[in-house]
């Protein structure tokens, strides 16, 4: 869900508006907002923000909005964001879960409850304290003592200038802008008003008015640091593509340029990293632990496949939401590696505190600096992609691969396991990357026509080996994201044991045939499917280009990290078919950028 509030001497029916239409990637099941000013004017409904009619109160002086990601009660008005207490008074929007509500709602008899939410106890237990005589801090502060969970709470109250917002384990950002007070569940809200941000923290109740913010936590008055973010507004934009997503895509050679700035020295075979995690710890550690979930689980996997080979390691990577941590674990030899863009995917940031709860060092690959689990971890690396509003993970997946192999290059040359040639012939092709990915950019229109030729399949069938498993996996997520159709992905060598069964002619295979990635192996695959009739489309390079594949597209030889640039070429593939279907690509039914729910 997303959250935007302002207080100040602009307009801010429309200040909310935008706030909401540039956090629509958050969710998008229904969208809301309240402006107060003589009174309390809330409005909401079950849909986009598009279909939301915002009436432009000149008199409101403050208001906050809400764009919503169902998890209690189905997308519905009554269930839409801000929620009030009876009289109309007091007005909230909220993110999270609030887990004890239904006891809450227990204690609150005699209130009228309009919709299924848990977060419509929160204006009720308002309600209650103001009844007592506290001002809308007071009562805030009160009632989140009640409150089990985590959760980002923005509220408003007839009588009270101002707004207020409090955050537990959900990340709330304060703009601070020449004509008022911004609030975000991210930067995202109103990038193009303030670059001037601060980040709440956990506990953090902040009082925001014209004039600026007080915050407190625990009773006690505390600052938080202004930072300059450098994410512009254009940035947002789509400059000119149809989707968000297609223009992510297309951006990712300068997303990788970013992500490998100042970082390799091919000279001594090292990449350098900002990061602090000491060496000497890197060199005790026997075991690397990734956590993560949809996509960046995916580059988890790709960085397995390159760390093991190159790092006399052993690396296992978990789903985020099956991480477990047994009874007696010695954390001492372990580093736990979250990959998470958003770095507020609630699964991974709960594995993080799994595993630090019995002392393990942990580190996050992310793309959001002041996000939740940079605040969490030992430490970060940053994967400098910018901002990504299609849903459908694209430059961010590529970003986090490309850092992950910095990483290893690191880890092999700290420990000893990587000479400087080979570390030097892995950085060379990580300094290829952005070029190979225009390349295969530039041959959008063979992918197009192709996708166009299959669009009509049944399914679409991913396989590859090693290397290009993980990608084959990500492939296929990626086209049943956005196309809904039936896409997956297998080891290459597994389609015999089982999904060789789902072949005919009207399934297409996409078959990794880069060099790194087994194409020999792969080859004996592709046999066997297109015995069975299936058009092949091989993922080739140049030297095993025209195979016997029905179609081939070429990509670069970039060794280890030839499979990613492969992935570009099926990103294309996926956003086609899905265009072709007529889907909303940058906004898939059902799915939301950030999941910040278990
Ligand atoms: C959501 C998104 C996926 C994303 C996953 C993990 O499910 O729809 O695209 O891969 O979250 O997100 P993260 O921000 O942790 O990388």
């Amino acid at each position: 869900c997303g959250i935007t509030g302002y207080i100040g001497g602009g307009e801010s029916a429309s200040v909310l508006s935008t706030g909401l239409k540039n956090l629509e990637y958050r969710g998008y099941d229904s969208a809301g907002i309240a402006l107060v000013g003589d009174q309390v004017k809330v409005h909401k409904q079950e849909g986009t923000i598009d279909g939301l009619t915002i009436p432009n109160e000149t008199e409101a002086t403050h208001g906050i909005g809400h764009t919503r990601w169902s998890t209690h009660g189905e997308p519905t008005d009554e269930n839409a964001h801000p929620h009030t207490d009876c009289r109309g008074d007091v007005a909230v929007v909220h993110n999270g879960i609030i887990s004890n509500y239904t006891k809450l709602k227990e204690e609150l008899a005699g209130h009228i409850f309009e919709s299924e939410t848990d977060t419509e106890v929160i204006p009720h237990l308002i309600e209650e304290e103001i009844a007592r005589g506290a001002d809308l801090r007071a009562a805030v502060t009160r009632v989140l003592d009640k409150l089990e969970g985590s959760f980002a709470v923005a509220a408003t109250h007839v009588d009270y200038e101002g707004i207020v917002a409090a955050r537990q384990d959900s990340p709330l950002v304060i703009g601070h802008g020449e004509d008022g007070m911004y609030l975000g569940s991210d930067v995202t809200a109103f990038v193009e008003y303030t670059r001037q941000v601060s980040y709440l923290e956990d506990g953090d109740v902040a009082h925001l008015s014209e004039d600026g913010i007080t915050i407190f936590n625990d009773g006690e008055r505390v600052e938080r640091e202004i930072q300059t973010v450098d994410w512009d507004a254009s940035a947002a934009g789509k400059a000119g593509h149809d989707h968000y997503m297609h223009k992510e895509i297309h951006e990712q050679p300068h997303a990788l340029r970013q992500a490998i700035s100042g970082r390799i020295d091919e000279l001594s075979g090292k990449a350098s990293l900002d990061i602090d995690l000491d060496d000497e710890f890197l060199k005790s550690i026997d075991e690397i632990q990734i956590v993560a979930c949809g996509t960046s689980y995916h580059a988890g996997l790709y960085a397995k496949e390159l760390i093991e080979p190159l790092v006399d390691i052993t690396v296992r990577v978990d789903l985020a939401s099956e991480y477990e941590v047994y009874d007696g674990y010695d954390a001492r030899n372990t580093l736990v590696l979250a990959v998470t863009q958003s770095g507020e995917t609630a699964d991974t940031l709960s594995a993080i505190r799994r595993a630090k709860a019995p002392g393990m060092t942990t580190f996050a690959v992310t793309n959001t600096v002041g996000s939740t689990i940079t605040r969490e971890v030992d430490d970060s690396l940053f994967i400098k992609a910018g901002p990504e509003i299609g849903v459908a993970a694209t430059k961010t997946f590529v970003s986090q691969v490309t850092a992950l192999a910095l990483f290893a290059t690191y880890l092999g040359r700290v420990r000893g396991t990587l000479s400087a040639g080979d570390g030097a012939d892995i950085l060379e092709n990580i300094r290829r990357l952005p070029n190979a990915v225009q390349s295969v950019l530039d041959s959008e229109s063979q992918i197009k026509r192709l996708a166009k030729q299959y669009v009509d399949s049944d399914a679409f069938f991913f396989i590859g080996r090693g290397l290009a498993q993980p990608v084959a996996l990500e492939s296929a997520l990626k086209l049943k994201e956005i196309s809904y159709a039936h896409a997956e992905g297998f080891a290459a060598g597994e389609l015999k044991h089982g999904p060789l069964a789902l072949v005919t002619e009207n399934t297409p295979v996409l078959a990794f045939l880069n060099e790194s990635a087994s194409p020999g192996e792969t080859f004996n695959n592709v046999k066997e499917v297109e015995s069975r009739g299936a058009p092949v489309i091989g993922l080739t390079t140049e030297s095993n280009s025209g195979s016997f594949c029905k179609h081939s597209i070429d990509v670069p030889n970039l060794g280890r990290l030839g499979p990613l640039v492969s992935n570009v070429a099926l990103q294309l593939f996926a956003y086609h078919v899905a265009n072709e279907m007529g889907r909303p690509i940058d906004k898939p039914r059902n799915l939301a950028k950030s999941v910040t729910v278990e």
